[in-house]
């Protein structure tokens, strides 16, 4: 034992037998041994394997853990917990119930400029039996992804910080999101994440949610499809939802007034717009009440649908449809005018980038949802007010078949867009299509 505290980066992969619960019972053990402090696990995300290609697909996490041992005592409670775990040799890169890999390793220096992690030095070693930092883990998104998630600062051995890196869409080759939250904390249990299930074709994610939600499926269950062939959107409209956008439904459920669903909408568009503008680099905006558009095209529509039992809220669904690679000339004409592709279908990272975009999403409507629900609205309200740029425009929208024209002036605490007409009078709308900057123009009037 050293005296000198120390951190490291864990690596965690299983492909064998319950891979989820391995990786839980492998991080349970570092902690139950005294000797680790686990300070922060990322999502789990599920990979393609490498080298060897004839096995099962891993699920793999990265953890931060707090330990006085030094590297190679690590390591060798690492190994030993692998053995416990029942993980037997195999071949190099073959199938395993459970790999705990040291990735970096680092002792504090009391310096907080003296390195790559702040604060701490990085000790490298190469042995026959370990070698640091891990050889091989800048060359994997499965470890650089979850590594981002856990310290999104570090900084890369060429210079680079780990969280620009990840917006490279190549580093999201052959990995998807399994889980977030925490996963890991016991089997089975994980309150404040997301749980991943993914379809290849389905009527409609809102459908196939509503009735997880109905038989009891818990806040945080996300269903992703890769088409729809019933795909709903708002006032009964189909949403067409071919291959390469991201149709995925989220199953929320909230102790919230009906006249509150109106702020899920609103924060599911901040959270799809400020993805798009960290992964693309697009300037996405918020069009109220349930879209996201980028330079006047819609790339996204958001359809909450609700159930309740008496005045209480059972459950939501938010339904999310982001065009991200499709093909928008095979629309029909009316839709093929208004909507538009974060990137061309033909793009050769169209998959990882809707990965990449369904990871930002997320992480995005963890955090605005949590402050809704713990803070109320107002928090939410600036962040719409910074991505809505509708406000202070003029627009025309109509309201039970009565237009309504002036200028967008703010929201209300019911999610109300609020209008201030010619006569200065403010009118609160409940919903309805809007027309942005185009005084006298369109259905309104004339
Ligand atoms: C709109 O009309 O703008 C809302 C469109 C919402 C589409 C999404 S795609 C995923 C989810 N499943 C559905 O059937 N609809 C929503």
């Amino acid at each position: 034992m050293t005296a000198t505290p120390a951190h490291a980066y864990l690596g965690f992969g299983s492909n064998l037998g319950e891979r989820r619960e391995n990786i839980a019972k492998g991080l349970a053990m570092l902690r139950e041994s005294g000797k680790i402090e686990i300070t922060k696990v990322s999502s789990l995300y599920e990979t393609e394997p490498v080298g060897y290609k004839e096995q099962g697909l891993f699920l793999n996490a990265v953890a931060l853990a707090k330990t006085d041992l030094p590297p190679h005592d690590l390591l060798s409670l690492c190994k030993d917990i692998e053995v416990q775990l029942g993980r037997e040799s195999t071949v190099r890169w073959g199938p395993r119930l459970i790999d705990i890999d040291i990735l970096m390793y680092f002792v504090e220096s009391g310096d907080p400029f003296s390195d790559r992690s702040g604060g701490s030095a990085e000790i490298e070693t190469d042995t026959p039996a370990l070698t640091l930092p891990h050889p091989r883990m800048w060359e994997r998104g499965f470890v650089i992804i979850p590594l981002a998630e856990v310290n999104p600062n570090l900084t890369m051995p060429d210079g680079r910080q780990i969280n620009s890196v990840i917006r490279d869409l190549r580093v999201w080759t052959g990995l998807q999101l399994f889980e977030t939250g925490s996963w890991w904390q016991g089997a089975g249990l994980n309150r404040d994440g997301w749980r991943v299930m993914r379809f290849t074709e389905v009527e409609s994610t809102n459908s196939i949610a509503a009735n997880l939600a109905s038989g009891g499926a818990s806040c945080g269950t996300c269903v992703i499809a890769e088409t729809q062939t019933s795909g709903r959107g708002r006032q009964g409209r189909l949403w067409h939802s071919p291959p390469g956008g991201l149709w995925f439904s989220l199953v929320l459920r909230p102790k919230i007034q009906s006249q509150d669903v109106g702020w899920l909408s609103l924060v599911s568009g901040v959270a799809v717009s400020s993805a798009i503008r960290d992964i693309f680099g697009l300037p996405a905006v918020v069009k109220w009440p349930n879209d996201v558009l980028v330079s006047g095209k819609k790339v996204c529509g958001i359809l909450p649908e609700t159930r309740f039992i008496g005045d209480k809220m059972d459950f939501a669904v938010v339904g999310i449809g982001v065009n991200v690679a499709i093909r928008t000339d095979l629309f029909p004409p009316e839709v093929r005018e208004t909507c538009g592709t974060l990137v061309s279908p033909y793009h050769s990272h169209a998959s990882e980038a809707r990965e990449a975009l369904t990871v930002s999403i997320l992480d995005n409507f963890s955090l605005l949802y949590r402050q809704f629900i713990s803070e109320g609205f107002l928090g939410i309200l600036q962040k719409v007010r910074e991505y809505c740029d509708m406000l202070g425009r003029e627009v025309a929208v109509l309201r039970l078949g009565t237009p309504i024209q002036g200028i967008a002036v703010d929201i209300d605490s019911d999610a109300r867009l609020i209008i201030r007409t010619k006569s200065g009078e403010n009118v609160h709308v409940v919903s309805g299509e809007v027309r942005i900057g185009v005084p006298g123009a369109g259905y309104c009037g004339e």
